[in-house]
């Protein structure tokens, strides 16, 4: 199956039909330049701090380098990353929002800091586990400012019975998913980042 590539994001509310039709969406300049980078930096100073990121849950939990390269630093409001701070509640908002339109009922959210190394990448997979389907909507931003087509890193998405759609790591581009739907990050030939997170059903345990 070939991949379309998109167009460019769509802005206003465009982006809640694109849900309601294909299942996602995307758009660009969610974050103007300047504040992507500044949550770049933010992320950057901390990166230290990141851990190897696993696959599955609980007792299923593993590290599967090659099915899984990124590195991760979950998200709680924090004085050191103003810009972070703002974006976590934009995630709020986006959430509420999603909940006016779809009564979806979700009622929280989680967060983390990306860092894929170059050449690392991420199977084909879905976000909601079999044994728990707290995921609902996945939210990608990214945060690569120099990308370019051809740099690797897309994000493909696999639509049931449509074609594949390719979405590469653009800095400011904000990509909206369901959790349920299939879909892969290609390896990049660069470091990429973002920030990733979760629209959740239910409130979450910690
Ligand atoms: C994930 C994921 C997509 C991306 O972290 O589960 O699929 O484009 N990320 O980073
Ligand atoms: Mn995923």
């Amino acid at each position: 199956m070939g991949a379309i590539s998109l167009p460019p994001g769509k802005s206003g509310s465009d982006w809640i039909s694109d849900i309601e039709h294909n299942g996602f969406a995307v758009i660009d300049n969610y974050t103007e330049l300047p504040v992507s980078l500044q949550l770049l930096a933010e992320l950057r100073a901390e990166e230290d701090e990141f851990r190897k990121a696993g696959v599955g849950k609980d007792q299923d939990y593993k590290i599967l380098h090659t099915q899984r390269g990124d590195y991760i630093k979950w998200l709680e409001k924090d004085p050191r990353r103003p810009a972070t701070n703002e974006y976590l509640d934009k995630l709020n908002e986006l959430r509420l929002e999603l909940n006016r339109h779809f009564y979806l009922g979700l009622q929280d959210f989680e967060a983390h800091f990306t860092r894929y190394p170059e050449g690392t990448r991420y199977v084909k997979h879905v976000d909601a586990f079999s044994t728990d389907d707290n995921r609902r909507i996945s939210v990608v931003l990214y945060l690569n400012p120099s990308w370019y087509p051809g740099a690797g890193g897309t994000l493909m998405i696999y639509p049931p019975n449509k074609e594949a759609v390719s979405i590469d790591p653009i800095a400011g581009r904000l990509v909206v998913f369901e959790s349920t739907l299939e879909h892969e990050v290609l390896p990049a030939l660069f470091e990429r980042h973002s920030i990733t997170a979760w629209l959740l059903r239910d409130l979450r345990f910690f």
